[in-house]
């Protein structure tokens, strides 16, 4: 069986498949509709979603699949002592994928080595969150044409910010790319990511001011500050406004720039900024459905079989 717990699960080629796959889905879904008739999806979210699970549970059913789970970890056996092995387990009696979000790094692939059914890492802690990056790589091909030659600049929260950790691992696999680290000195990439840029030949700067790097950028991905990783109030309060991209800032940015972000937001991006026509960032989320359904086909072996 495949699972997907780290984006680099995925070969260039297999990445490559599956977003073809999910812009097929795009332009005929009615193709699509009945190929996971008879076929369970098991959403196990330890931790609050709104997109990710959602997204999972209406890929799905576009697939004219079903679906169980919980998004309540105090509602499921796991507040009663059960261990996420034990209860991936039982899951996979009830289903043939699953899709598991859980706050400690590693927990999904402690889950995959559990089970026989494919499972695909819904994001774990502050560590990955490959599917997320699979709806980031279409938003940016979709919208730019390409996946090479981008200067791509990510802003805010890069130390725990796990869409970070994973859409630059898999830019990695792309000629031509250059990123740019926005971030408060307490927020820096973790060095595992610094030193897999290194070692993939990609050039990367860091930097503290949003308002130097705008201008030379095709993509930017601002995140969050996540208050839920924080080990002190203060720290939080301190840094959760460092960056708040609004109109004004933007006037010095490419007229196709690309602004990205997983969402939820709270005031990183100000609301004026989402009429912009290159405000992109809930394509981004209509396209996570898109990018779901094709790895749910994909790691199914329904279509485009994997290596
Ligand atoms: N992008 C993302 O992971 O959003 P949710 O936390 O709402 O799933």
């Amino acid at each position: 069986k495949r699972d997907l717990i780290n984006i680099t699960d995925l070969d260039l080629d297999e990445l490559d498949r599956l977003l073809a796959l999910a812009s097929d889905i795009i332009e005929s879904p009615e193709k699509y509709q009945d190929k996971c008739a008879h076929k369970t999806l098991a959403t196990l979210f330890y931790e609050p979603s709104t997109r990710t699970r959602l997204s999972f549970e209406s890929a799905m059913y576009g697939l004219g699949g079903n679906v169980v789970g919980f998004s309540d970890a105090n509602s499921s056996s796991a507040s009663k002592g059960e261990t996420v092995s034990d209860t991936t387990r039982v899951m996979e009696c009830f289903a043939d994928i699953i899709a598991m979000r859980h706050p400690k790094e590693g927990a999904a692939l402690v889950a995959a080595n559990s089970c026989d059914v494919p499972v695909i890492n819904a994001g774990d802690g502050g560590h990955l969150h490959p599917s997320q990056t699979l709806t980031d790589l279409l938003t940016i091909l979709r919208n730019k044409g390409r996946l090479t030659d981008l200067k791509v600049g990510f802003c805010g929260d890069l130390k725990f910010g796990r869409t970070v950790h994973s859409l630059i691992l898999a830019l990695l696999r792309y000629k031509g790319i250059e990123v740019v680290l926005i971030s408060p000195d307490e927020l820096k990439l973790p060095s595992y990511n610094k030193d897999a840029m290194d070692d993939a030949g990609i050039k990367w700067v860091e930097t503290t001011s949003l308002e130097e790097a705008l201008p030379e950028l095709d993509v930017l991905y601002m995140t969050r500050v996540q208050k839920e990783r924080f080990f002190n109030e203060e720290d939080y309060v301190r840094l959760k406004d460092t960056y708040i991209l609004d109109e004004q800032k933007l006037e010095s940015a490419k007229d196709d720039l690309v602004i990205m972000h997983p969402l939820p937001r709270v005031n990183e991006i100000s609301v004026e900024v989402d009429k912009d026509p290159r405000a992109k960032y809930f394509d981004q989320v209509k396209n996570g459905r898109y990018a779901r359904m094709a790895l749910i086909l994909m790691l199914l072996g329904i279509e485009g079989g994997l290596n």
